[in-house]
């Protein structure tokens, strides 16, 4: 089983999204027994919360569904995943702080680095003082980024 977790700030809008779009791409795909998602925020300040009403209406409309309790990241939380997906350069810096060995530094990433036609650390917008539109592009970008993110899975573990 390989182990994903998106990580974003507040765990309530944005890898929320992200573990969603990629559980649906696994499913799709036959590979929801081969790969496990989840997601977590760096900060705590939703701790406990359903993830934001927007981001669960905008990935609803797609059939993409989004759910869970926000949690926040912890540095043994790099012991139980392979891959640690920040969808900012502000939360991967924040991430790179956290982890306690070179190992655990080689399982972070961007996740619009996983998507080529994305440019080199592109980022995830953080929707969550904007509009209803900002939740759908966040899901066009999660899509994008989470179909790269499976090639380099069915390439690097032969999937
Ligand atoms: P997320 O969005 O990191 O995508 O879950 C945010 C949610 C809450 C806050 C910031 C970003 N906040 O400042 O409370």
């Amino acid at each position: 089983m390989i182990r994903i977790c998106f990580v974003c700030l507040g765990n309530i809008c944005r890898s929320p999204t992200a573990e969603g779009v990629m559980r649906r791409l696994l499913s799709e795909e036959g590979l929801a027994n081969a790969v496990s998602v989840e997601s977590a925020g760096t900060a705590a300040y939703h701790v406990g919360e359903r993830p934001d009403p927007r981001s669960r209406a905008a990935a609803a409309r797609r059939g993409v569904r989004v759910d869970g309790k926000a949690r926040q990241f912890k540095a043994r939380d790099f012991e139980r995943f392979d891959y640690v997906v920040a969808m900012d350069r502000s939360n991967l810096g924040r991430l790179e702080e956290l982890a306690p060995s070179a190992q655990a530094q080689a399982k972070l990433s961007l996740l619009r680095d996983h998507d080529p036609g994305s440019p080199p650390g592109s980022e995830v917008p953080d929707p969550y003082y904007g509009g209803e539109r900002g939740f759908d592009e966040v899901l066009d970008i999660c899509e994008a980024g989470c179909r790269g993110l499976l090639a380099h899975l069915r390439a690097s573990h032969g999937l």
